[in-house]
């Protein structure tokens, strides 16, 4: 076997979040499905895409839009039914896609029987897959945690005189991580879709599971110092998450999970809120999980040395992160990077620096496209999370894909669940498609360009950056590759290359075949010489 063909296969992939409820309808119904993203499959492999990451699809009572699971060995009627999942799959692997699931069990929905029996039958076997407790002494809650959609994270159950934890909702339960039971169950559940053919999860809120046996209060963080993760209440960003999340017994859970995984050669990619690259890394390794998302991007408004040296510390940190700008849990890149055309060109600067660090590079729905923020219209906010704080409305990152111009923007032949968010036809799949300077093509000739020059690159996982480039100028090299953006907003002299230019984010006309050359960078222009 050659040491190329022993690499395992999401060394280097490409991934796509596709956020199922806003990806394709196919029946009407205005709720995206799985017989929709099958239809887009094609799509996908197009635009370069290696490995679809499909949110929750299982059945759920959709409080959190499926993070909030009562049957976790079945696909929602709403999302298409078992039998959609088997044609999306057999589909997806005629292509030579991957797909992987989302894993979420930090919690279940308080519509899960184990949570029924747990409520009804305080003294039965299922009481303790949750976490109970008694009233503090004086009376009132248990300690002073907070839930990450705000208010208090227990709610009291008159029937037995006890609080009950959950860390989101109060409809998404906490299940207890200490008891070997959960561990069980969720193995067997993790065997059922392995079994079945999905390559592999996306692990959801993998660092929280477990929390602090003795559940201590948590301390206050200094006034004015909130903490930095956003997509959370104000309340909970108050308050220093030493006893609630990232408890080190997680890894344990990890290792036992690397090893089913393994044993199926499937992925599991870890969404870990962790900032210092040094502690995520610690996640990250090859006995606990495959990869992480690195979030350094994902809260960032434009602050260019900022975002250099994040990345350059979580490379350094970790050969095998997940690279990402955006998620269905945070505003669009352009609209936080300044908006309009500049907001738009930022975007894909940081996308062509992301795509060639070693690791997995991903997309969000829609990234492609260059999407600002959809627009949610007053009273039609569908987020939890909107409730405790409009401004963190993750709606703005979930209204439909606009495929095509026109009613239903090809997402749906009915009413959509959430607004079509303010598209133009200019943000469309079918408009970019036929414009060769479109963000579609852009990303497009970016990945093709990643994938042949990655692939016959002998020395792929050396990574060097350069230390003399002008402030704005962000450099690096990766075995014959060299990756040059210009970061600022006035043109800067180009490096020295070496090699012929295969990528430009500027010109459409630079292909593997007919390469460039480049003196000058623009602001935000971003380009890639290989060697031939
Ligand atoms: C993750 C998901 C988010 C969900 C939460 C609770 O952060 O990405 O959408 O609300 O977990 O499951």
């Amino acid at each position: 076997m050659t040491k190329a063909a022993s690499k395992p296969w999401w060394t280097d992939a490409v991934g796509y979040q596709v956020y199922v409820p806003s990806f394709q309808d196919s029946d009407g119904d205005g709720w995206g499905d799985l017989p929709g993203v099958t239809s887009r499959l094609g799509y996908l492999a197009d635009l370069g895409v290696d490995v679809v990451w499909l949110t929750p699809f299982f059945v759920s009572p959709m409080r959190d839009h499926g993070y909030d699971i009562s049957d976790y060995r079945r696909v929602d009627p709403r999302f298409g039914g078992d039998a959609a999942l088997d044609r999306l799959l057999a589909e997806a692997h005629h292509r030579g896609l991957k797909v992987i699931g989302d894993l979420v069990v930090n919690h279940s929905s308080d519509q899960h029987p184990w949570f029924q029996a747990a409520r009804d039958d305080p003294g039965g076997p299922f009481r303790d897959y949750y976490l109970w407790r008694d009233p503090a002494p004086g009376g009132g809650l248990p300690n002073n945690w907070s839930s990450v959609f705000g208010g208090p994270a227990w709610t009291f159950d008159a029937r037995s005189g006890q609080y009950y934890l959950h860390l989101f909702l109060p409809e998404q339960p906490d299940l207890n991580w200490h008891n070997p039971r959960v561990v069980d169950e969720v193995d067997a559940i993790m065997e059922h879709w392995l079994g079945r053919g999905l390559d592999g999860f996306r692990v959801d809120t993998a660092a929280f599971l477990m929390k602090h046996p003795e559940l201590p209060d948590n301390p206050a963080l200094p006034p004015g110092e909130p903490h930095p993760v956003l997509g959370a209440a104000p309340e909970w960003r108050l308050l220093d998450h030493v006893y609630d999340i990232h408890q080190p017994e997680v890894h344990q859970i990890h290792a036992r999970w690397r090893r089913r995984a393994d044993r199926h050669d499937a992925f599991l990619v870890g969404e870990i809120y962790e900032l210092d690259p040094e502690a995520l890394a610690a996640f990250v390794t090859e006995e606990r999980l495959h990869s992480s998302f690195y979030f350094g991007l994902v809260d960032s408004a434009w602050d260019p040395a900022r975002i250099r040296t994040a990345l350059r510390a979580a490379a350094t940190a970790s050969p095998r992160l997940s690279w990402v700008q955006a998620n269905h849990d945070r505003p669009r890149p352009p609209s936080r990077y300044g908006g309009g055309a500049t907001g738009v060109r930022r975007a894909m600067a940081l996308h062509v620096l992301d795509a060639f660090l070693p690791g997995v590079t991903w997309l969000y729905q829609g990234e492609e496209l260059g999407l600002a923020n959809g627009v949610i219209p007053r009273g039609r906010a569908a987020d939890p999370l909107a409730a405790a704080d409009p401004t963190q409305s993750r709606d703005v990152a979930r209204t439909p894909m606009p495929w095509a111009p026109g009613p239903g923007l090809g997402f749906t032949t009915g009413e959509p669940w959430l607004p079509e968010g303010g598209r133009t036809g200019a943000d469309t799949v079918a408009v970019q498609r036929d414009d060769p300077a479109s963000s579609f093509h852009a990303m497009r000739r970016l990945l093709a360009a990643r994938k042949r020059v990655l692939a016959r690159s002998p020395a792929a996982q050396g990574l060097t950056w350069r230390d003399d480039a002008a402030d704005d100028l962000v450099v690096y090299r990766r075995g014959g590759v060299t990756v040059a953006i210009n970061l600022g907003d006035t043109p800067i002299a180009a490096p020295p290359l070496d090699h012929p230019v295969v990528f430009d984010s500027d010109d459409p006309s630079v292909t593997l075949d007919r390469p460039g050359t480049i003196t000058t960078l623009a602001p935000y222009q971003a380009v890639v010489a290989a060697a031939p």
